[in-house]
Protein backbone atom coordinates (compact mmCIF):
# COMPACT_ATOMS: atom_id res chain seq x y z
CA UNK A 1 0.00 0.00 0.00
CA UNK A 2 2.76 2.34 1.10
CA UNK A 3 4.41 1.72 -2.09
CA UNK A 4 1.19 2.71 -4.23
CA UNK A 5 0.72 5.59 -2.38
CA UNK A 6 4.03 6.71 -3.31
CA UNK A 7 3.39 5.56 -6.70
CA UNK A 8 0.45 7.57 -6.67
CA UNK A 9 1.89 11.00 -4.43
CA UNK A 10 5.08 11.32 -7.50
CA UNK A 11 2.13 11.09 -10.84
CA UNK A 12 0.51 13.61 -9.54
CA UNK A 13 3.12 15.82 -8.44
CA UNK A 14 2.20 15.73 -4.65
CA UNK A 15 4.32 15.17 -1.25
CA UNK A 16 3.11 11.50 -0.28
CA UNK A 17 2.45 12.97 3.09
CA UNK A 18 -0.34 15.08 1.49
CA UNK A 19 -1.94 12.36 0.17
CA UNK A 20 -5.37 11.22 1.87
CA UNK A 21 -5.51 8.52 3.97
CA UNK A 22 -9.11 7.96 4.67
CA UNK A 23 -11.47 9.54 1.90
CA UNK A 24 -14.93 9.83 2.65
CA UNK A 25 -17.64 10.42 -0.36
CA UNK A 26 -21.12 11.53 -0.29
CA UNK A 27 -22.27 9.63 -3.79
CA UNK A 28 -25.23 12.30 -4.83
CA UNK A 29 -26.93 12.79 -7.80
CA UNK A 30 -27.73 9.02 -9.23
CA UNK A 31 -31.60 11.00 -9.85
CA UNK A 32 -30.31 14.03 -11.61
CA UNK A 33 -28.27 11.85 -13.75
CA UNK A 34 -31.30 10.03 -14.95
CA UNK A 35 -34.04 12.32 -15.34
CA UNK A 36 -31.38 14.35 -17.56
CA UNK A 37 -31.05 10.99 -19.99
CA UNK A 38 -34.95 10.53 -19.30
CA UNK A 39 -34.36 7.36 -17.48
CA UNK A 40 -36.24 6.16 -14.57
CA UNK A 41 -34.27 6.88 -11.57
CA UNK A 42 -33.20 3.74 -10.61
CA UNK A 43 -31.52 3.28 -13.55
CA UNK A 44 -29.32 6.43 -11.93
CA UNK A 45 -28.87 4.33 -9.05
CA UNK A 46 -27.41 1.25 -10.88
CA UNK A 47 -24.99 2.96 -12.75
CA UNK A 48 -23.91 4.35 -9.48
CA UNK A 49 -23.25 1.18 -7.82
CA UNK A 50 -21.23 0.35 -10.91
CA UNK A 51 -19.36 3.56 -9.94
CA UNK A 52 -18.94 2.86 -6.94
CA UNK A 53 -17.25 -0.58 -7.72
CA UNK A 54 -14.82 1.33 -10.20
CA UNK A 55 -14.11 3.56 -7.44
CA UNK A 56 -13.58 1.29 -4.89
CA UNK A 57 -10.92 -0.59 -7.01
CA UNK A 58 -9.14 2.51 -7.93
CA UNK A 59 -9.09 3.69 -4.33
CA UNK A 60 -6.92 0.31 -3.83
CA UNK A 61 -4.91 1.39 -6.94
CA UNK A 62 -4.10 4.24 -5.63
CA UNK A 63 -3.04 3.97 -2.43
CA UNK A 64 -5.61 4.73 0.02
CA UNK A 65 -6.00 2.92 3.17
CA UNK A 66 -9.75 3.60 3.91
CA UNK A 67 -12.98 4.82 1.90
CA UNK A 68 -16.24 5.19 3.43
CA UNK A 69 -19.16 5.52 1.14
CA UNK A 70 -22.21 7.19 2.10
CA UNK A 71 -24.97 4.54 0.22
CA UNK A 72 -27.96 5.11 2.36
CA UNK A 73 -29.12 7.44 4.69
CA UNK A 74 -32.16 6.92 7.70
CA UNK A 75 -33.65 9.88 5.95
CA UNK A 76 -33.87 7.94 2.77
CA UNK A 77 -36.60 6.36 3.98
CA UNK A 78 -38.43 9.20 3.12
CA UNK A 79 -38.42 8.26 -0.91
CA UNK A 80 -41.29 6.57 -2.36
CA UNK A 81 -41.25 2.81 -1.80
CA UNK A 82 -40.89 2.21 -5.74
CA UNK A 83 -37.52 4.09 -5.43
CA UNK A 84 -36.76 2.30 -2.00
CA UNK A 85 -37.61 -1.15 -3.19
CA UNK A 86 -35.29 -0.48 -6.10
CA UNK A 87 -32.16 0.68 -3.88
CA UNK A 88 -33.04 -2.62 -1.23
CA UNK A 89 -32.76 -4.89 -4.35
CA UNK A 90 -29.68 -3.22 -6.11
CA UNK A 91 -27.72 -3.31 -2.84
CA UNK A 92 -28.50 -6.74 -2.21
CA UNK A 93 -27.23 -7.86 -5.28
CA UNK A 94 -24.22 -5.26 -5.59
CA UNK A 95 -22.54 -6.57 -2.15
CA UNK A 96 -22.53 -10.36 -3.06
CA UNK A 97 -21.29 -9.20 -6.70
CA UNK A 98 -18.77 -7.42 -5.10
CA UNK A 99 -16.93 -10.07 -2.91
CA UNK A 100 -15.18 -11.84 -6.14
CA UNK A 101 -13.57 -8.58 -6.85
CA UNK A 102 -11.91 -7.31 -2.66
CA UNK A 103 -11.18 -11.22 -1.86
CA UNK A 104 -8.59 -10.62 -4.91
CA UNK A 105 -7.95 -7.16 -3.79
CA UNK A 106 -7.48 -7.70 -0.06
CA UNK A 107 -10.08 -5.39 0.67
CA UNK A 108 -11.84 -5.50 3.97
CA UNK A 109 -15.43 -4.32 4.25
CA UNK A 110 -17.70 -3.22 7.27
CA UNK A 111 -20.73 -1.92 7.55
CA UNK A 112 -21.67 1.76 9.19
CA UNK A 113 -25.25 2.23 10.44
CA UNK A 114 -28.47 0.49 11.84
CA UNK A 115 -29.54 -3.02 10.67
CA UNK A 116 -33.07 -2.79 12.11
CA UNK A 117 -35.31 -2.06 9.21
CA UNK A 118 -33.20 -3.26 6.40
CA UNK A 119 -34.90 -6.40 4.57
CA UNK A 120 -33.28 -9.48 5.43
CA UNK A 121 -31.79 -9.95 1.96
CA UNK A 122 -29.67 -6.33 2.54
CA UNK A 123 -28.66 -7.67 6.08
CA UNK A 124 -27.24 -11.16 5.20
CA UNK A 125 -25.43 -9.59 2.09
CA UNK A 126 -23.79 -7.29 4.62
CA UNK A 127 -23.24 -9.89 7.01
CA UNK A 128 -21.45 -12.22 4.67
CA UNK A 129 -19.26 -9.70 2.74
CA UNK A 130 -17.89 -8.44 6.32
CA UNK A 131 -17.41 -12.31 7.29
CA UNK A 132 -16.09 -13.38 4.27
CA UNK A 133 -13.74 -10.50 3.78
CA UNK A 134 -13.12 -9.55 7.68
CA UNK A 135 -9.38 -11.28 7.52
CA UNK A 136 -8.30 -9.11 4.95
CA UNK A 137 -5.55 -6.84 5.29
CA UNK A 138 -5.85 -4.29 2.57
CA UNK A 139 -7.99 -1.39 2.06
CA UNK A 140 -10.74 -1.14 4.03
CA UNK A 141 -14.33 -0.23 2.75
CA UNK A 142 -17.02 0.40 4.77
CA UNK A 143 -20.61 1.43 3.21
CA UNK A 144 -22.81 3.80 5.19
CA UNK A 145 -25.84 1.83 4.64
CA UNK A 146 -29.08 3.12 7.15
CA UNK A 147 -27.00 5.65 8.37
CA UNK A 148 -27.56 8.44 10.20
CA UNK A 149 -24.81 10.67 12.24
CA UNK A 150 -26.91 11.66 14.76
CA UNK A 151 -28.25 7.74 15.41
CA UNK A 152 -24.64 7.24 15.37
CA UNK A 153 -24.24 9.30 18.54
CA UNK A 154 -27.06 8.17 20.38
CA UNK A 155 -26.18 4.43 20.10
CA UNK A 156 -22.70 5.14 21.16
CA UNK A 157 -24.04 7.18 24.05
CA UNK A 158 -26.63 4.21 24.67
CA UNK A 159 -23.78 1.64 24.64
CA UNK A 160 -21.51 3.91 27.14
CA UNK A 161 -24.58 4.68 29.59
CA UNK A 162 -24.83 0.60 29.47
CA UNK A 163 -21.18 -0.23 30.19
CA UNK A 164 -21.30 2.59 33.01
CA UNK A 165 -24.61 1.03 34.50
CA UNK A 166 -22.78 -2.29 33.85
CA UNK A 167 -19.77 -0.94 36.29
CA UNK A 168 -17.25 -1.70 33.01
CA UNK A 169 -16.92 2.14 32.51
CA UNK A 170 -16.53 5.15 34.91
CA UNK A 171 -18.15 8.32 33.94
CA UNK A 172 -14.81 10.00 34.75
CA UNK A 173 -13.17 7.88 31.87
CA UNK A 174 -15.59 8.79 29.08
CA UNK A 175 -13.17 11.17 26.66
CA UNK A 176 -13.25 11.48 23.21
CA UNK A 177 -11.29 8.53 22.37
CA UNK A 178 -13.80 7.08 24.24
CA UNK A 179 -16.82 8.36 22.31
CA UNK A 180 -14.73 7.24 19.14
CA UNK A 181 -14.72 3.82 19.99
CA UNK A 182 -18.36 3.48 20.52
CA UNK A 183 -19.15 4.70 16.86
CA UNK A 184 -19.55 2.37 14.12
CA UNK A 185 -16.50 3.60 12.59
CA UNK A 186 -14.24 2.56 16.02
CA UNK A 187 -10.64 1.26 14.58
CA UNK A 188 -11.10 3.52 12.00
CA UNK A 189 -9.01 7.12 11.28
CA UNK A 190 -11.40 9.91 10.46
CA UNK A 191 -11.66 10.95 6.84
CA UNK A 192 -8.92 12.97 5.90
CA UNK A 193 -11.24 14.30 2.36
CA UNK A 194 -14.78 14.51 2.49
CA UNK A 195 -15.93 14.65 -1.80
CA UNK A 196 -19.57 15.33 -2.48
CA UNK A 197 -20.32 15.36 -6.13
CA UNK A 198 -23.78 16.94 -7.41
CA UNK A 199 -22.84 20.00 -6.45
CA UNK A 200 -24.48 20.31 -2.74
CA UNK A 201 -22.94 22.13 -0.09
CA UNK A 202 -24.33 20.37 2.74
CA UNK A 203 -23.29 17.23 5.42
CA UNK A 204 -26.69 15.49 5.14
CA UNK A 205 -26.37 13.65 8.29
CA UNK A 206 -23.21 12.33 7.38
CA UNK A 207 -20.02 11.06 9.69
CA UNK A 208 -20.88 14.24 11.98
CA UNK A 209 -18.33 13.34 14.64
CA UNK A 210 -15.71 12.21 12.51
CA UNK A 211 -15.76 14.91 10.18
CA UNK A 212 -14.53 17.68 12.90
CA UNK A 213 -11.24 18.26 10.32
CA UNK A 214 -12.03 16.66 7.37
CA UNK A 215 -10.90 18.95 4.09
CA UNK A 216 -14.36 19.37 1.79
CA UNK A 217 -14.55 19.06 -1.66
CA UNK A 218 -17.85 19.46 -3.83
CA UNK A 219 -17.85 18.20 -7.55
CA UNK A 220 -21.13 19.38 -9.36
CA UNK A 221 -20.50 16.00 -11.73
CA UNK A 222 -23.05 13.80 -10.59
CA UNK A 223 -21.88 10.34 -9.40
CA UNK A 224 -22.41 7.89 -11.82
CA UNK A 225 -20.07 10.02 -14.17
CA UNK A 226 -16.95 10.07 -11.32
CA UNK A 227 -13.99 8.90 -12.32
CA UNK A 228 -10.68 8.30 -11.58
CA UNK A 229 -9.60 11.83 -12.67
CA UNK A 230 -12.15 13.76 -10.74
CA UNK A 231 -10.82 11.72 -7.75
CA UNK A 232 -7.26 12.61 -8.72
CA UNK A 233 -8.35 16.57 -9.35
CA UNK A 234 -10.21 16.40 -5.74
CA UNK A 235 -6.52 14.92 -4.25
CA UNK A 236 -4.68 17.24 -5.55
CA UNK A 237 -6.88 20.44 -4.30
CA UNK A 238 -6.53 18.24 -1.13
CA UNK A 239 -2.99 18.19 -1.26
CA UNK A 240 -2.68 22.03 -1.33
CA UNK A 241 -4.68 22.85 1.93
CA UNK A 242 -3.29 23.95 4.52
CA UNK A 243 -4.32 21.90 7.88
CA UNK A 244 -3.50 23.61 10.68
CA UNK A 245 -6.27 21.76 13.08
CA UNK A 246 -6.80 25.22 14.82
CA UNK A 247 -2.78 25.76 15.61
CA UNK A 248 -0.89 28.82 13.22
CA UNK A 249 1.98 27.71 11.30
CA UNK A 250 5.41 28.98 12.62
CA UNK A 251 7.76 27.10 9.70
CA UNK A 252 7.50 27.84 6.12
CA UNK A 253 5.02 25.54 4.62
CA UNK A 254 6.25 22.35 2.62
CA UNK A 255 3.62 23.13 -0.38
CA UNK A 256 5.54 25.64 -1.98
C1 LIG B 1 -27.78 9.51 -4.31
O1 LIG B 1 -28.45 9.99 -5.42
C2 LIG B 1 -28.25 8.12 -3.95
C3 LIG B 1 -29.02 8.05 -2.70
C4 LIG B 1 -29.22 9.02 -1.88
C5 LIG B 1 -29.61 6.77 -2.37
P1 LIG B 1 -29.87 10.70 -5.33
O2 LIG B 1 -30.91 9.66 -5.55
O3 LIG B 1 -30.00 11.49 -4.10
O4 LIG B 1 -29.80 11.66 -6.60
P2 LIG B 1 -30.45 13.10 -6.73
O5 LIG B 1 -29.92 13.94 -5.61
O6 LIG B 1 -31.93 12.92 -6.65
O7 LIG B 1 -29.98 13.58 -8.07
C1 LIG C 1 -27.20 12.03 0.86
O1 LIG C 1 -27.86 12.28 -0.32
C2 LIG C 1 -27.33 10.57 1.19
C3 LIG C 1 -26.58 9.66 0.33
C4 LIG C 1 -25.78 10.01 -0.63
C5 LIG C 1 -26.77 8.26 0.61
P1 LIG C 1 -29.38 12.83 -0.33
O2 LIG C 1 -29.72 13.07 -1.74
O3 LIG C 1 -30.24 11.92 0.45
O4 LIG C 1 -29.23 14.19 0.48
P2 LIG C 1 -30.21 15.45 0.55
O5 LIG C 1 -31.58 14.92 0.79
O6 LIG C 1 -30.12 16.15 -0.77
O7 LIG C 1 -29.66 16.28 1.66
MG1 LIG D 1 -29.58 13.44 -3.65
Amino acid sequence: MEQKRKATAERLGVPPELMPRHLAIIMDGNGRWAQRRGLPRYEGHGQGARTAEMISLRCVDLGIESVTLYVFSLENWKRPQAEIDALMHIYSGYLVSIRQSLMENNVRFVHLGRVDGLPASVTDALRGTGELTGDNTGMVLAMALNYGGRAEVVDATRDIARRVRNGELQVEDIDEQCVSDHLYTKGLADPDLLIRTANELRVSNFLLWQISYSEFYVTDTLWPDFDQATLEKAMIAYARRDRRFGAIHTEPSSRG
